[in-house]
Order: C-alpha cells, then sequence, then structure tokens
C-alpha cells in the first residue's frame, strides 16, 4: 500500500488557511499555490539519491555531492493543476513538464479526457503528477493509468486538499504511488466537492467563477 505524507509544516498549513478563506482573490490564490506547490516539493524531493562528483573550488579540489542522474517530469492535470508547475520548477528547472487535461462531467462527476502530451522519456524519469485538489479520486486515477500506459514505473502524486474518498480511490488503484497533501480534509458533499475545500480550485485560479 501506498503512504499517505502530510505535509503539514505551519508555513504551508498557514497557506492553505489563506487559500480557502472565500474572501482570498484570484491573485494571492495562485501566488500562494505557487508557493505551496515549492514548499511540499522540498518534502517531495527529500529522498532523491546523491552522487558524488568532481568539482574544484577556488581552495581546492573535492568530491561535491549532486542529485545523481535520476531525471523528473512534472505532469500537472489541466487546468488546476498548472497552478503547480512553476513552484516545482524553480527547485527543478531542468524537469520536464508534460499535460493531461481531464475535466469533471458535472453530472457523473467521472473524469473525461481531452488532452494528453508527455516527454518522450516520460518513462525513464521520476513522475510528479500534480493536481490541488483529489476528491473522488476519479481524476486521479485515470491520469496515473494514463501515465502507466506510457510506461511509468516511478510517480507520485501531490495535491494540496485530499478527501479520503480520493485517498482511498488512488490507495486501491495504484498502491505503488505515494500520495502528498497539504490537508486531508473530512469529507465530499452531495455534489463531490470537498468540505470544508477551499471550492473549484481552477475556477479560483483562473478567475472563472
Ligand atoms: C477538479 C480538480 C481535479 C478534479 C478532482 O478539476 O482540479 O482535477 O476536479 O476531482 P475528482 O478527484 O473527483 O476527480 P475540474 O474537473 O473541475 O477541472 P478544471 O481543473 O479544469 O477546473
Ligand atoms: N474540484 C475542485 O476544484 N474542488 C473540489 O472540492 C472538488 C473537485
Amino acid at each position: 500500500m501506498s503512504t499517505l505524507h502530510i505535509v503539514d509544516h505551519p508555513l504551508v498549513t498557514h497557506k492553505l488557511s489563506i487559500m480557502r478563506n472565500k474572501k482570498t482573490g484570484s491573485k494571492d490564490f495562485r501566488e500562494l499555490l505557487d508557493e505551496i506547490a515549492m514548499l511540499m516539493g522540498y518534502e517531495l524531493t527529500r529522498d532523491l539519491p546523491l552522487e558524488e562528483v568532481s568539482i574544484e573550488t577556488p581552495l581546492c579540489k573535492m568530491k561535491a555531492k549532486m542529485v545523481a542522474g535520476r531525471k523528473l517530469a512534472i505532469v500537472p492535470i489541466l487546468r488546476a493543476g498548472l497552478g503547480m508547475v512553476d513552484g516545482l520548477r524553480r527547485l527543478v528547472p531542468v524537469a520536464k513538464v508534460g499535460h493531461i487535461g481531464l475535466y469533471r462531467d458535472p453530472a457523473t462527476h467521472k473524469p473525461v479526457e481531452y488532452y494528453c502530451k508527455l516527454p518522450t522519456d516520460v518513462q525513464e524519469r521520476l513522475v510528479i503528477l500534480v493536481d490541488p485538489m483529489l476528491a473522488t479520486g476519479g481524476s486521479a486515477v485515470d491520469a496515473l493509468t494514463k501515465l502507466k500506459e506510457h510506461g511509468c514505473t516511478n510517480i507520485r502524486f501531490m495535491c494540496l486538499v485530499a478527501a479520503p474518498e480520493g485517498v482511498k480511490a488512488v490507495q486501491e488503484a495504484h498502491p505503488d504511488v505515494d500520495i502528498y497533501t497539504a490537508a486531508l480534509d473530512e469529507k465530499l458533499n452531495d455534489h463531490a466537492y470537498i468540505v470544508p475545500g477551499l471550492g473549484d480550485a481552477g475556477d479560483r485560479i483562473f478567475g472563472t467563477l
């Protein structure tokens, strides 16, 4: 079974609380999501292996430690996942970025795919799939299946707010994928929105409320 990592650093929790507030506007919401993505990325990459390389400081030669060969890919689920890409890219500027487009059908709450473009060597990379909201889990489960169809074997999923139902769905369908979230909320409502949640993440990021 995969591990659920709750990244509850005080700064992350504080920034998330501002995002949850309905009075917080689109600009602040976007900036906070970007900051949290970077802070969470720091935790998610904590176990990246290091290797020694020979360098020369102004004083002498030394064996310096650097992140070992493993390459990364960041894959946002469109639209809302886009808000987490730049924060992660600041940490790992050489990461490639793929995109998976899914929207939830308003009536069935099931994901509908409309786009997929991944780096050609994605299967050789550690893939960080990002989406702020893990609600029923349908979108994350389908996106993870898509990544595996492209040969990915090393995937982590990062979100901002998760519902217990979504965590269960991802863990059952993809027990090899660890989940990183800033908060585990109480439940879903009748419209499959996370409660207390923060509303519709895509609408709040892009101002389409
Ligand atoms: C939201 C969110 C996730 C999905 C989560 O996207 O960004 O992708 O819903 O719900 P689930 O876990 O029940 O699948 P939405 O479909 O609203 O599309 P958008 O990002 O384009 O607004
Ligand atoms: N998508 C969102 O943006 N918010 C939710 O609470 C659930 C799905």
